[in-house]
């Protein structure tokens, strides 16, 4: 039987201590692609490769508080061998946006931030990428001219809206399961067949701040946060790890830090194990190619915002590569904060089996509304106080419960503590000539 999250996890968390986890997935939805692609004529945009995205929002709870949570976007991009004609994709990308990591401080028991940052990544590298390509909502629907009156609309007048309604709830045989499915199914969502190469990466952004996802919880002195410098480091130490752990010899680690050195740049690699680091971005392009076609567009990514900059003041179709960088550390966002990189790996994974999805792992939210509803739950809270962290346990899970019947998964850690090997100092007795020594008394 394949894995499952809290199978992964539990080596990531101490020692039989249970923690909770919420898991939401979005429906995987098809987007415009990531990167600019530059116009070309005689263009067949049936040719074009197919950008999926799907958004996962990780939280972790102790003692029935949220103490920990993660938002990962997961782009999975299908791409087509120029001369093959037939409509399968022959390669794909699976790219892993880490878009926020925050803490609130509020955890009874000590856990690793680092550990569970890996463990969850490592899951999500985990899993078949099938499940994302099975049912994928498409970037336009197109749907049946005959069933075209049959939808509502903002359009449609109220006696037609209800008539629709009625006619819907005569469909007396159909089971609410089997009207889903007619509904739902082809050709309103799009399915495709798994490439058989698929190359793995994973990008982000290092850029310390007082909070990301717990609203306020910077005001808990007992949150720790990492300087700019700090930060670099954990994720730096945590990417080399999973590339040590997960991918091949030959893959890539690329860092890039706006305005640095080289030689400064390769001072943190220095404590890398993966022999493939080296410093620069997986975005491709040389220092003199049009930044616009090579930077990826994130979402709320200080280099999407600053792409976006550059096309209001009509310089994106001559920003190349090298000023980009240059320009991007000059930023206001930049000039308050610490040290700030671009972290990236590329390769292909030695994951054996891949994991299957289950309900019990995953809350799959229908619409990106639902999966922000249920988000906002935990991220919509305050946390200057510890009744931040209880209350939005309190609500999801009742939340889930009410509206699905459901619970968090429950975690037991497995992992032993780290022990931190001491140096040993012998103390040696002072010998000199200026201690007079005491006479004994008697
Ligand atoms: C980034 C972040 C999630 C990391 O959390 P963290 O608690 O510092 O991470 P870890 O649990 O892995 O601990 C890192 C180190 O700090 C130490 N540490 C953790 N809590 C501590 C505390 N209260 N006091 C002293 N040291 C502490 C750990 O022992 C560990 O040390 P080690 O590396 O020698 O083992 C946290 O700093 C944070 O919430 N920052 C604010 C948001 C942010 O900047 N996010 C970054 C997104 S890119």
């Amino acid at each position: 039987m394949s894995k499952g999250l809290a199978d992964i996890l539990k080596d990531y968390l101490p020692k039989d201590k249970t923690f909770d986890i919420l898991h939401l997935q979005n429906s995987p939805v098809e987007v415009r692609p990531i990167v600019t692609v530059e116009a070309q004529d005689n263009t067949d945009n049936d040719l074009s490769d197919v950008t999926i995205k799907i958004l996962h929002f990780f939280s972790l709870a102790y003692n029935k508080k949220f103490v920990f949570g993660m938002e990962i976007h997961v782009y999975i991009i299908l791409k087509k061998a120029e001369n093959i004609s037939n409509i399968d994709y022959s390669t794909a990308d699976r790219l892993l946006f880490v878009s926020k990591a925050d803490t609130n401080g509020y955890c009874d028991v000590k856990f690793s931030a680092k550990q569970i940052t890996k463990g969850l990544i490592r899951y999500l590298f985990s899993i078949n990428p099938s499940h994302y390509l099975k049912k994928v909502i498409p970037l336009e629907r197109k749907y049946p001219k005959s069933n075209l009156h049959k939808l509502i609309t903002k359009e449609t007048k109220l006696d037609d809206a209800l008539h629709i309604l009625a006619e819907r709830c005569n469909e007396s045989s159909t089971t609410k399961e089997m009207r889903y499915q007619s509904t739902l199914s082809e050709p309103y969502y799009n399915s495709y067949k798994t490439p058989s190469d698929i190359t793995s990466k994973l990008c982000l952004f290092t850029r310390p701040a007082d909070q990301y996802l717990f609203a306020e919880s910077s005001k808990n002195p007992k949150k720790h946060t990492l300087s700019g410098a700090g930060l670099l480091k954990w994720w730096l130490s945590i990417i080399d790890e999973l590339l040590c752990e997960l991918f091949m010899e030959d893959s890539i680690g690329k860092l890039r830090i706006p305005g640095e050195e080289p030689l400064t740049i390769r001072r943190y690699l220095k404590t890398t194990k993966f022999k493939n680091w080296m410093v620069g971005d997986i975005f491709g392009g040389t220092a003199n190619s049009l930044a616009i076609f090579s930077i990826p567009l994130f979402s709320d990514d200080p280099k999407s915002r600053f792409l976006h900059e550059l096309v209001e003041e009509n310089r994106v179709l001559t920003t190349n590569l090298s000023t980009f960088w240059m320009e991007l550390q000059e930023r206001q966002e930049f000039k308050l904060s610490e040290t700030v990189s671009v972290i990236g790996i590329s390769g292909h994974t030695i994951i054996p089996n891949f994991l299957n999805v289950t309900n019990k792992d995953t809350m799959i939210t229908l619409s990106k509304k639902e999966y922000k509803y249920i988000k906002n739950y935990i991220t919509g809270e305050e946390y200057n106080s510890e009744e931040g962290a209880l209350e939005s346990y309190e609500n999801v899970t009742n939340y889930l419960a009410y509206k699905f019947n459901t619970e968090l998964l429950s975690v037991i850690g497995g992992m032993t503590p780290r022990v931190k090997t001491q140096r040993v100092v012998e103390t040696q007795p002072v010998v000199s000539i200026l201690q007079p020594r005491k006479k004994a008394k008697t």
